[in-house]
């Protein structure tokens, strides 16, 4: 039977997980436990401040079934209020920090069964997406760590950390274990969408041994409690990760209300383009394409979103594309055989069909969506090029352009124009070529003969330049040093 509590998880396979092993999906046992796992209680999360919190009752809904799962209290302008008067540093030494963020990592391990009923129930993941959530936050947590453990240097003081819904785990725990492994207080503020996920990582590192003053939780809207965060002038840096639209909204209110200097450390939408020449390998590229287009139903900034094709191989190589969208599964996200699962609302349904439905003439393929449900089919759109993307489109939908021999270099001006600068994908089996494409092309992450989502901490240091990031890049190890207060200047003699 499910675990009715967070603290206590069940054991669901024979053996309490052991740290640090992840998940071995070679064995029968270990997938049915992860099946069985969407029936695990969710627990209630009210806000996680020091005191108790007030404000109007928001109800969360699954994405896939529009049920409702959870209310959760929104906090209140008296409730930020509060949490900035009760917000206090971790004035522990760094290493006994560093070993409250690994026992908090073998804690999210532990409670891998209610983590992944949340994040099904709360944010659509399928299970793959779901474990590979799990393992990133728990990576940032060891990495932060081990990053931070001989450090003698001083926090800033309060960072106000604002994530997404799409990583509502991975996201949320990164940003806020770099902020606390640097003795920060951390006001956390979730995606309206995602906040019960939030409340059980928070739970969990207050379980680990984070003190609720170095750690308190407020969901709420972004335009009241994240505009109430950044413009506190008791904050003293902000840690961010959504889209380039409310980034620049909160870059203009900081330098409004904030002290000189402060720091907004961004992580932002991208406009994302693979180039495939006709060297590419077409099963692997298909096989990347596909990945990276449309996993997560396109609902990550590190999505494909705009394909160059050589003109050469591009009617082969399209009707191959065609052909692997149309063996997608759509479907219950927790279903084991499902590819593709919901978007995260209705708004973004409409949002996104409404798009497509502007642009029907240049549709080149699409496949068929459940009728119940905020799914969105997988489809192809036809452009000249990547100008022709007005924004960041956040789903299923890959735009295709194709390029002549001769015109890779007309295409990389084309997409460094664009501005953004988040992922970038190549397929070629031509040395040179790679070599000079990568060092033309301007993004924070590139990746050639491979999909371009999932970058792995620590080996793949994740973030973008332009309109799409800040810098540092999440989960390398120019991150950390950003959450410390900068050294004092030495007085010239
Ligand atoms: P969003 O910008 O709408 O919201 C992100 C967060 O900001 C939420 O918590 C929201 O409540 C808050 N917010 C909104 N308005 C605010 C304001 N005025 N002041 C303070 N906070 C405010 O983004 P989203 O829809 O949650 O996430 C999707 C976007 O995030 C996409 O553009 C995607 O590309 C981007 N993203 C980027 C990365 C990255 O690492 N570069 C990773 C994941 C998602
Ligand atoms: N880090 C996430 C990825 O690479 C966003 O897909």
């Amino acid at each position: 039977k499910a675990p009715a509590s967070l603290l206590a998880p069940a054991d669901l396979f024979g053996a309490r997980r052991k740290a640090s092993k992840g998940f071995d999906l070679s064995d029968e046992r270990v997938v049915e436990a992860i099946e069985a796992a969407r029936d695990c209680v969710i627990p209630d999360a009210a806000p996680l401040t020091v005191s108790p919190a007030t404000g109007t009752a928001l109800t969360v809904t699954n994405p896939a079934t529009g049920a409702a799962v959870a209310q959760v209290i929104e906090a209140d302008a008296a409730t930020v209020a509060r949490a900035l008067d009760d917000a206090r540093v971790w004035d522990a030494p760094a290493a006994e920090r560093a070993a409250v963020l690994r026992r908090a990592a073998d804690l999210y391990e532990e409670n891998f069964g209610p983590i992944f009923a949340t994040l099904a129930a709360e944010a659509g993941k399928s299970w793959g997406d779901a474990v590979g959530e799990l393992r990133e936050a728990c990576d940032f947590l060891r990495y932060y760590a081990a990053e931070g453990e001989t450090s003698g240097a001083a926090p800033r003081g309060i960072i106000a950390a604002i994530s997404p819904w799409n990583f509502p785990l991975a996201i949320f725990t990164g940003q806020i274990s770099a902020a606390l492994m640097a003795g920060n207080a951390v006001l956390a503020k979730p995606a309206e969408a995602t906040p019960l996920i939030a409340a059980m990582a928070v739970r969990l590192l207050h379980a680990a041994g984070v003190p609720a003053s170095a750690l308190q939780l407020l969901p709420g809207p972004g335009s009241v409690v994240g505009t109430a965060i950044t413009s506190d002038p008791r904050v003293k840096g902000v840690v961010f990760t959504g889209s380039t639209a409310t980034a620049q909204r909160i870059a203009a209110v900081m330098a409004d209300t904030l002290e000189p200097g402060t720091p907004l450390i961004a992580e932002t939408g991208g406009l994302n383009a693979m180039i495939v020449d006709s060297t590419a390998l077409p099963e692997q590229a298909v096989r990347d394409i596909v990945a990276s287009a449309f996993r997560s139903a396109g609902q990550r900034c590190s999505a494909l979103r705009c394909l160059y094709v050589q003109e050469d191989i591009a009617p082969h190589l399209l009707a191959m594309v065609k052909g692997a969208m149309d063996e997608l599964k759509l479907g219950d996200p927790w279903h084991f055989v499902t590819d593709v699962g919901p978007v995260i609302d209705a708004r973004a349904q409409a949002g996104i069909l409404d798009y497509v439905a502007a642009r029907e003439g240049a549709v080149l393929h699409r496949t068929a969506a459940p009728a119940e449900g905020t799914f969105v089919a997988p489809v192809l759109l036809k452009v000249s090029g990547i100008a022709d993307l007005e924004r960041e489109v956040f789903g299923p939908v890959l735009h295709v352009a194709t390029f002549r021999a001769g015109e890779i270099g007309k295409v990389i001006e084309a997409v460094n124009a664009r501005g953004y600068g988040l992922t970038f994908g190549l397929h070629s089996r031509i040395d040179a070529r790679v070599q000079e494409v990568a060092e033309a092309i301007h993004v924070g992450n590139t990746y050639v003969n491979r999909n371009q989502i999932g970058a792995v901490v620590g080996s793949q240091p994740f973030g973008g330049e332009g309109l799409s990031g800040t810098g540092p890049k999440a989960g390398g190890p120019l991150y950390l040093a950003r959450f410390f207060a900068p050294e004092p200047v030495a007085a010239p003699n």
